[in-house]
């Protein structure tokens, strides 16, 4: 029984440390990268994510909580889509979460792959175009 206790004890940490998806995994479940990259300017108008280089965590953790940005501009409060998604899906990433999605965007994102991501739209936007036989 002492056994297993100890064993158990060394284990968990580990299991629970498996729990946590990667940032890079996060980034593109939630959503990040298809806002911010691969949907039409003209439907949604995300700055590049290279942006959150410009964050330090505490204000990051802050702009996932609330939707308030590093200068202190409250998006939900301005009808913006970045407040609204924010505070109703962001607010429930853990603390694990939100740390992992910066250490991606401050250490692996860079502007090349933005751009990269960018190169899609046409591809994706051309097809609704031909579709419904107008612009998005
Ligand atoms: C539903 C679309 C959408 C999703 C999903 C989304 N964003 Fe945004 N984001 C926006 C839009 C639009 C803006 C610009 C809003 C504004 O300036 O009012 C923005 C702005 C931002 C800003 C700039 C704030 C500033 O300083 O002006 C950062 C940083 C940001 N988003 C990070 C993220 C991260 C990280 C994720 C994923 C966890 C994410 N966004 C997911 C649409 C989205």
């Amino acid at each position: 029984m002492k056994r297993l206790v100890s064993f158990l004890m060394l284990a968990l940490p580990v299991t629970l440390h498996a729990a946590i998806p990667s940032g890079e995994h996060l980034a593109y479940t939630v959503g990040c990268i298809n806002c911010h990259h691969q949907t039409d300017k003209h439907i949604i108008n995300a700055p590049p994510l290279v942006i959150v280089k410009a964050y330090s965590i505490s204000e990051f953790r802050r702009l996932m909580k609330t939707g308030v940005t590093k200068a202190g501009r409250d998006m939900a409060s301005q009808g913006s889509v970045m407040g609204f998604v924010a505070k109703e899906q962001f607010s429930h990433l853990t603390d694990a979460e939100v740390a992992a999605l910066y250490d991606y965007f401050t250490r692996e994102w860079t502007a090349e792959k933005g751009v990269e991501e960018e190169k899609k739209i046409p591809l994706y936007f051309r097809q609704s175009e031909d579709k419904n036989g107008h612009q998005p």
